[in-house]
């Protein structure tokens, strides 16, 4: 079975719409016929609590430190222990596509993962299974049920655990808020990937033979500007002002810097890579986070703005399958810039 198409929505800013995104994109791309993997890996678990009602995530917490346990936590915990592998857990179907939920727990694991990043550079084989861990997790269950793609949901920093994220995805994508603090971040976000993948491709070189490590190849797909105001059709010209400087700073922060070593793992500087934008529908977001559908599919009576929503959505997946399916070709590709 052919690996799946891994992807991590990806800001170190907190409330840019990530957790909406990734689960909407999802939804989109299941509806489209894809069959698509949710691993909740932020240890909020936001992720989880939207697409499964409250009472069944307190049930999936309680338990997940029993032989049966199906979060996340229960799947890697053996890793933590010391004592093997990551353990089998059968996602969960929601809305259409299949969870790993989520656990609070996840946060101590990424304590320990901070520990075998180090110890990775000292060659240390149990280090390197650690760091491997969810990725061979995602292996694991991908060769069981088949997944076209696979999405990490990310928390808000720079941590040990979003790094074992996104050098295990294929492709990642900013999600921006139109404002100031959005264009400051990416150029953290663009100098903390490319020093990632530097120590990954470091650790690799010096890995023993038998050691699996993580392929360190995240592609910048694109970005997706969200949450902004519209006033009669068009974007406010406060968020526009914003997003022009967005634009051109995912150019420079992002695509020029990881062009700079590996021309493959971003578009070229000149392109715009926007995958598609996703207006301020507050009300239709709260409303869908309730019900724990797809926003197009909340209750209620504003059509329009669910059947723009549905479009916007259906735009941004086709998106990504074309892009991410020329991206996998451009791939062949090796030369610097
Ligand atoms: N398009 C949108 N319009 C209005 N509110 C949104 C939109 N997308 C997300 N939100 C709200 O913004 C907040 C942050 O979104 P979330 O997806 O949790 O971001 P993150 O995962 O980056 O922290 C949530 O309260 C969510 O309800
Ligand atoms: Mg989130």
């Amino acid at each position: 079975m052919s690996r799946p198409v891994r992807i991590a929505l990806f800001s170190h800013k907190g409330g840019v719409g990530k957790t909406t995104l990734t689960a909407n994109i999802a939804f989109a791309l299941a509806q489209s016929g894809k069959s698509v993997l949710l691993v909740d890996s932020d240890p909020q678990c936001n992720l989880t609590s939207y697409l499964l009602s409250d009472d069944v995530v307190d049930e999936l917490l309680n338990n997940a430190n029993k032989p049966n346990g199906q979060t996340i936590w229960s799947a890697v915990r053996p890793v933590f222990d010391n004592v093997g592998v990551g353990r089998f857990v059968e996602p969960i179907m929601a809305a259409d596509v299949a969870l790993l939920p989520g656990d609070i727990r996840l946060s101590e694991f990424e304590e320990f993962l901070g520990d075998a990043w180090a110890d990775s550079f000292k060659r240390r084989l149990g280090a390197l299974l650690a760091t491997s861990s969810i990725s061979d997790m995602v292996t694991r269950l991908s060769r069981e049920q088949g997944f076209d793609f696979v999405f990490y949901d990310t928390g808000p920093n720079i941590g040990p655990l979003n790094r074992v994220l996104l050098l295990d995805s294929d492709y990642f994508i900013v999600p921006v808020a139109c404002d100031l603090f959005s264009v400051r971040a990416l150029g953290t976000l663009g100098q903390t990937i490319k020093k990632w993948i530097l120590d990954a491709r470091t650790i690799a070189s010096i890995a023993p033979d038998s050691a699996a490590c993580l392929r360190a190849t995240p592609a910048f797909l694109g970005y997706v500007p969200q949450r902004f105001k519209v006033y009669g059709q068009t974007m406010t010209k406060e968020a526009n002002f914003y997003l022009r400087r967005i634009e051109s700073r995912m150019g420079s922060d992002i695509s020029a810097v990881l062009r700079s070593i590996d021309r493959r793992l971003a578009p070229a500087r000149s392109a715009n890579p926007v995958l598609g934008e996703i207006s301020d529908i507050a009300s239709l977001v709260q409303r869908a986070q309730r019900e724990g559908v797809p926003i197009w599919r909340c209750s209620g009576s504003d059509r329009q703005a669910k059947v723009a929503t549905e479009e916007s959505f259906g735009k941004i997946a086709a998106c990504l399958v074309e892009k991410s399916q020329s991206l996998v070709s451009d791939r062949t590709e090796t030369s610097e810039e």
